[in-house]
């Protein structure tokens, strides 16, 4: 049928080929008619299409009909049945998919962060890798040395303070906080640092430094002269010169916290050194340019920070003198931060709040996928752990993902199996439910662990560190056991051992050990480094460690691809199994995993056997794992007699469905409680 042919004759072709057509076309003008009509005549039209629907039943759709004959056949059963089959089909499986949907996300427990699963490794920049033969680390040093976090597993690196600072404090004493000091490279070397650590899936958190500046700093210089706009951003107050000592608040460092400055003419505060001179943080405008510093390194990429002396930010207005621990020790001498209760110089009502506005504009930052930011805070309060637990926020206003959890630092006070349990319920049992622990057991401020509780617990305490629940922190080192080094008065560098030198902090903070050469491959250029190399680094080192499977950091590098593969342990129950004066023994389970773990760790100061027979969930055999005493790795132990070398830690892995913590509820953790579905593979939450 050709298009150029006139409507008559195109009818006329069409009735010969279909005889059904005519009707239809017949029927279908009545149809046209009637949606114009009255109802009658489409009643007509409907007996009339049912008529030509019964005449022409022989008669097969066609390419080119009309609408009306298309109706004429998909009103018949042959297609409609088929089509609305099809139709409640696709709207049931839609409505299926939704269901599904809705209850896998429901019962899916929450995806675990970046810093939930890999261990937090602190660098000292002046320790970490020095590049360009100053003698001291920079920043071009940790790029060098990026490799070796991967080699370990470990994806979060925090980097102690690298702004431009006088050094009074080693950069805890900042003088500008929007540049790199030269001493550690430039803001290109910071910048490159970042792009060469994000390439190679590794997190940056700064250090942050909110409770103070430098003396140096130019908002000090212009609050001192009494500039309209800063003469608030520190605390004032008058006193009398020759006896500056408006109360008897002491610095952490020791002495007086009041200064008398000459240029103002009053005392200023400085919870620290007299050259770190306390922001006043009930200044609206002081907050604003820390929320600005903060926006500051955000907007560079940072993914978090690590909020430095945080219970020091607000004092109490009033300046009243705080209670003496002995009352009756004379006034001239409480000079030490232990002879006062700090009722006005920590902890103040408002600290929280102020962290909480932090955590809101890094909230504003997170909002990318994959870009959220980290935010832990350093805070000290010794028995006082509920204090600490404050910084984990409520369940509704986030403030910290977690405050460190510095209780584990204590371990030498008495390394025994109950102590390490005490030390470690102390957090477990204070921490609010579901949130996510921590554990420290070294950091830039405290003796090196290997020293303090002795180098044969040194492999124990990597391995508790990395089986116990939440995130470990590990200080450069400390993977291969690093040591403290002796310090002479002469050689003291850090200012809090000055006057004192067993409080100085420099033992703990020399050159990282890389290899056998000079200076332990800390640099090559020089003959001096900043502090000395440890006398044990031609074995104590990563290149000699990375060639033996039996060492420190073979041992690290193996549990912590363990903690990250095994479910029980990002996500499992932590259940306390036994302890006593050797022995420390816990166990981690998920429910319907079949493998759990068993850790047996000997604190104590000889051999021991542990008799588990009364554990009626453990299997009566058990292998180990892994060993710290790699002749021990694979030794089957009966449960009644599990024996250990003092110093040695036992990971046992065993395949039960009896789950331990059902039996003992009140022995057991968990934080976001999960369920593991083995046939499929899968988490939901139970
Ligand atoms: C923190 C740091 C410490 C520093 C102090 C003052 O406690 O860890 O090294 O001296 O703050 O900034
Ligand atoms: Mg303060």
């Amino acid at each position: 049928m050709s298009f150029k042919k006139n409507n008559g004759q195109m009818e006329l072709e069409e009735t010969i080929r279909n005889p059904g057509y005519k009707d239809a076309v017949d029927g279908g003008s009545a149809a046209d008619a009637s949606s114009s009509g009255t109802g009658e005549r489409r009643d007509a039209t409907a007996v009339k299409l049912d008529a030509a629907a019964d005449e022409y039943t022989q008669v097969k759709p066609y390419a080119g009909m009309p609408k009306e004959v298309l109706l004429l056949h998909s009103s018949r059963a042959r297609y409609r049945v088929p089509r609305e089959i099809l139709f409640w089909l696709i709207v049931c499986c839609t409505l299926a998919l939704v269901a599904v949907t809705i209850t896998i996300i429901a019962l899916s427990p929450p995806c675990l962060r970046w810093w939930h699963i890999t261990p937090v490794y602190q660098v000292y920049p002046r320790s970490f890798k020095d590049s360009d033969g100053d003698g001291v680390g920079d920043l071009k040093g940790i790029k060098e040395k990026l490799d070796h976090f991967l080699d370990l597993n470990i994806k979060a690196v925090w980097i102690s303070p690298f702004y431009r600072s006088p050094m009074k404090d080693f950069g805890y004493d900042v003088e500008d906080f929007r540049d790199v000091d030269p001493l550690f490279g430039n803001m290109q070397d910071f910048e490159e640092l970042l792009v060469e650590m994000h390439n190679k899936g590794l997190k940056l958190i700064m250090d942050f430094i909110p409770n103070h500046t430098s003396d140096r700093h130019r908002w000090f210089n212009l609050s001192r002269t009494r500039d309209p706009q800063y003469k608030d951003y520190y605390v004032w107050t008058d006193c009398d010169p020759a006896f500056p000592k408006p109360n008897n608040w002491v610095s952490i460092f020791g002495n007086s916290s009041w200064t008398y400055d000459e240029v103002r003419g009053q005392c200023y505060l400085h919870q620290f050194l007299k050259e770190q001179p306390d922001l006043n943080l009930r200044n609206p405008d002081v907050v604003q340019e820390i929320i600005d510093l903060i926006s500051f390194w955000l907007e560079k990429g940072v993914d978090g920070f690590r909020m430095d002396a945080v219970k020091h930010m607000l004092e109490a207005a009033h300046l009243r003198d705080e209670p003496q621990v002995d009352p009756d020790k004379p006034p001239e001498l409480v000079t030490t931060e232990w002879d006062l209760y700090h009722d006005y110089t920590t902890s103040q009502v408002g600290l929280h709040d102020m962290l909480r506005e932090f955590r809101a504009v890094m909230d504003d930052y997170s909002r990318e996928p994959g870009r959220y930011r980290f935010m832990v805070t350093e805070s000290y309060d010794y028995e006082e752990v509920d204090k600490t637990m404050m910084y984990y926020g409520t369940p509704l206003i986030k403030e910290s993902d977690f405050p460190f959890n510095f209780y584990l630092l204590d371990l030498p006070q008495n390394t025994s199996g109950w102590w390490a349990k005490h030390l470690v319920d102390l957090w477990m049992s204070n921490m609010p439910s579901g949130k996510w622990p921590n554990w420290v057991v070294g950091n830039h401020d405290r003796p090196r662990i290997g020293s303090s509780a002795g180098r044969i617990y040194v492999r124990a305490i990597n391995l508790m560190l990395l089986t116990l629940p939440g995130t470990p922190t590990t200080y450069y080192g400390e993977e291969i056991g690093m040591e403290n080094i002796n310090i002479t008065q002469s050689q003291v560098q850090d200012p809090a051992g000055k006057y004192n030198v067993s409080l100085s902090r420099d033992p703990e903070r020399s050159p990282m050990q890389w290899n056998s050469e000079k200076n332990a491959g800390f640099n090559t250029q020089t003959n001096n480094t900043w502090l000395p190399v440890h006398p044990s680094y031609e074995t104590v080192n990563v290149e000699v460690q990375n060639k033996d499977e039996g060492s420190v950091l073979s041992q690290y590098r193996f549990l912590n691809g363990l903690r990250q593969s095994e479910l029980p342990f990002l996500r499992g129950w932590f259940c306390y199994v036994l302890s006593d004066t050797n022995v420390f023994s816990y166990l981690r389970e998920l429910d319907g995993h079949k493998e759990a773990y068993l850790m047996v760790i000997n604190f104590g100061r000889g051999p021991s056997t542990t008799d588990l027979s009364a554990v009626k969930e453990l299997p009566d055999e058990l292998r180990v794992l892994m060993s710290t005493n790699t002749a021990n790795n694979q030794k089957v132990f009966q449960k009644s007699r599990i024996q250990t070398e003092a110093g040695e830690g036992l990971v046992i892995r065993y395949s039960t469905y009896t789950r331990f913590h059902p039996n003992h509820p009140a022995q057991c953790y968990v934080s976001e409680k999960a369920c593991y579905l083995e046939t499929v593979g899968i988490l939901y939450k139970c």
